[in-house]
């Protein structure tokens, strides 16, 4: 199977959801967030308060680039990656895209209390996903060959989903 790369909001649930579709086929994870720590070894967090979004934002796309000779790869993706135009060649190429996609509801939900997120901090929680939800959504539907939702869904059922869509297409 072609690589799959997996997009969304913050809170969608790509790093799980991959890793679990990754064992489930046998296949290789990245997680972009993760791989940036490490190569960096540095939290987000420290990047974004030192060097700024900007120069995350040209990590992110650096390191998609390098993840063009991927094979066999469940990647996750970080949540601006695809906001960025110049990434969209390289997820076009790099493998089939799928949207875990959640209603605001949901991310409220799943994002409250947690504090590793530095777009997320200061200010009121709802407001700020909605905010950036808007200039989003509709680039993630563009992107995306797939758009699977994840609401009232556990981890397995998505995988489960997943399979299947993927699984029929190949
Ligand atoms: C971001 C999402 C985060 C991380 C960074 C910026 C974003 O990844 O890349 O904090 O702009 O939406 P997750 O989507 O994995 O939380």
């Amino acid at each position: 199977m072609k690589n799959i790369i997996l997009i969304g909001f913050m809170g969608a649930g790509k790093t799980t959801i991959g890793q679990k579709l990754a064992r489930r086929l046998a296949m290789d994870f990245v997680d972009t967030d993760q791989q940036i720590e490490k190569e960096q070894h540095c939290t987000i967090g420290k990047i974004f308060r030192d060097k700024g979004e900007v120069q995350f934002r040209r990590m992110e796309t650096e390191l998609l680039s390098r993840l063009s000779g991927c094979e066999h790869t469940v990647i996750s993706v970080g949540g601006g990656l695809p906001v960025r135009t110049e990434n969209h060649e390289y997820l076009k190429n790099i493998g089939k895209t799928v949207y875990l996609k959640a209603e605001k509801e949901t991310l409220v939900e799943r994002l409250k209390g947690g504090a590793g997120r530095p777009l997320l901090q200061g200010g009121e929680l709802e407001h700020k996903i909605t905010e950036l939800m808007q200039k989003r959504e509709s680039i993630y539907e563009r992107v995306a060959d797939t758009v699977l939702k994840t609401d009232q869904k556990s981890p397995g059922q998505i995988v489960d989903e997943l399979e299947r869509i993927l699984c029929d297409e190949c």
